[in-house]
């Protein structure tokens, strides 16, 4: 047992009062979002050896598509093959290790390094290795880039990095069941943003899960659109997920202003149809299903006060078709940055006060936080499971 060099806390960490129910259970410590050790673990558990969303498969549409990102500073491509398949690999040449591509997306035929242009196939092949002619028992087949366990599920594209997590549907448990009404893997990607908050990842995912702080951070934007949400959905497998009616009838994806919004998703009826369904697939992936859209946001630790977001916003086919698409796009692209801009001053000023040696756990509210608690008693689990925790 140890102390942190001017911290408070003591590893292993006592989690018994978070595996509470959430009426009962206090909220992870604060360590655990300032303290290196935790981002390690984090790296190392949860990124590496979890499921990780990687975007939507509809953004590699053809054949040589790519998408080149970061998880847990391991640097990733996902690409559609020439077998139509999305596949990921090491972002990285088999030569002396040069990062292939550059973040971001793109269209090839072929990856060629940067560095001395190995070259590499769609499917990870090495396929040209110029002057190796003398390089003594050198087989281009033993050089293809690493690949990276990967899935497509509900249209999201997860990735594997260690090859190491449970098989991707035992991860997601009954997720395509719960979300079956809103025909995710239909869906077309719109919108996407990238940005960094200057907060830890956890708090970024944690205020887009709980209802409690709509009233104060958004009195004027969304507050009163949402009703009371309903109790957690029971779920199986490693996600969360709340459904709670609207209190206006129509979209909470515009500001008030906007005239146009758009139909309800084809599947909805009753009471989904006028509602949203907010849900976290741990660690990193959530994202709002509602009448009208899908807003989806992907969190990265850049640091333990520092986090790489991507948002992604998905509409149905027939609204992607309206002639007036492009326009109202707009007025929900508005309403995510007006809204995400009220979080993002909370939040970089909550890492101020989580970084305090003073900080100490808190409590949830039972009715508006058991996403956070969920996600709480989620983490604390594998801190538990890594040997950083007791329970
Ligand atoms: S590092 Fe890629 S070809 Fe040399
Ligand atoms: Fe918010």
């Amino acid at each position: 047992m140890w102390s942190f060099a001017g911290g408070s806390s003591v590893i292993p960490l006592d989690v018994r009062q978070i595996l509470q129910d959430a009426s009962r259970a206090q909220s992870l410590d604060p360590c655990c979002y300032r303290d290196p050790q935790f981002l390690s673990f984090e790296h190392e558990t949860l990124f590496r050896a979890g499921w990780i969303s990687a975007g939507r498969a509809d953004q590699l549409s053809d054949q040589g598509d790519y998408f080149a990102f970061s998880v847990a500073d391991t640097e990733l491509v996902a690409v559609r093959d020439e077998q139509s398949l999305v596949r990921v690999f090491a972002n990285t040449c088999r030569h002396r290790a040069m990062r292939l591509l550059e973040p971001g997306r793109g269209s090839c035929r072929h990856l060629t390094c940067p560095f001395h242009a190995w070259t590499y196939g769609l499917n990870g092949a090495l396929i040209a290795a110029p002057r190796m002619q003398s390089a003594e028992n050198f087989n281009r087949s033993d050089f293809g880039l690493i690949e990276v366990q990967s899935a497509v599920r509900a249209g999201f594209i997860f990735v594997n990095i260690d090859g190491s997590a449970a098989p991707v549907d035992t991860w997601l448990g009954d997720f395509e069941t719960v979300h079956s009404p809103w025909q995710l893997d239909t869906l077309v990607t719109a919108s996407t943003r990238e940005f960094q908050v200057a907060c830890n990842w956890k708090s970024f995912l944690e205020v887009f899960n709980e209802y409690y702080h709509l009233r104060k951070v958004h009195p004027d934007t969304f507050s009163g659109l949402y009703a009371e949400p309903d109790p957690l959905q029971a779920t199986r497998g490693s996600f969360v997920s709340q459904f709670g009616e609207h209190r206006i009838l129509g979209s909470v994806g515009v500001l008030e202003e906007a005239a146009r919004t758009l139909p309800v998703l084809p599947g909805l009826s009753g009471r989904l149809a006028n509602g949203t369904r907010y849900t976290w697939v741990y660690p990193a992936l959530t994202f709002a299903a509602s009448r009208d859209a899908v807003w989806m946001l992907e969190a990265t630790p850049n640091g333990a006060s520092s986090t790489q977001v991507r948002l992604t916003l998905l509409f149905g086919q027939d609204s992607v078709a309206r002639s007036d698409f492009d326009e109202v796009l707009a007025c929900y692209e508005q309403r995510m940055a007006v809204g995400m801009d009220e979080d993002m001053a909370v939040l970089e000023a909550q890492q101020y006060g989580l970084s305090s040696i003073l900080a100490r756990p808190g409590r949830f509210c039972p009715d508006l936080e058991p996403s956070v608690h969920a996600f709480h008693r989620w983490y604390a689990n594998a801190l538990i499971a890594a040997g950083l925790a007791s329970g």
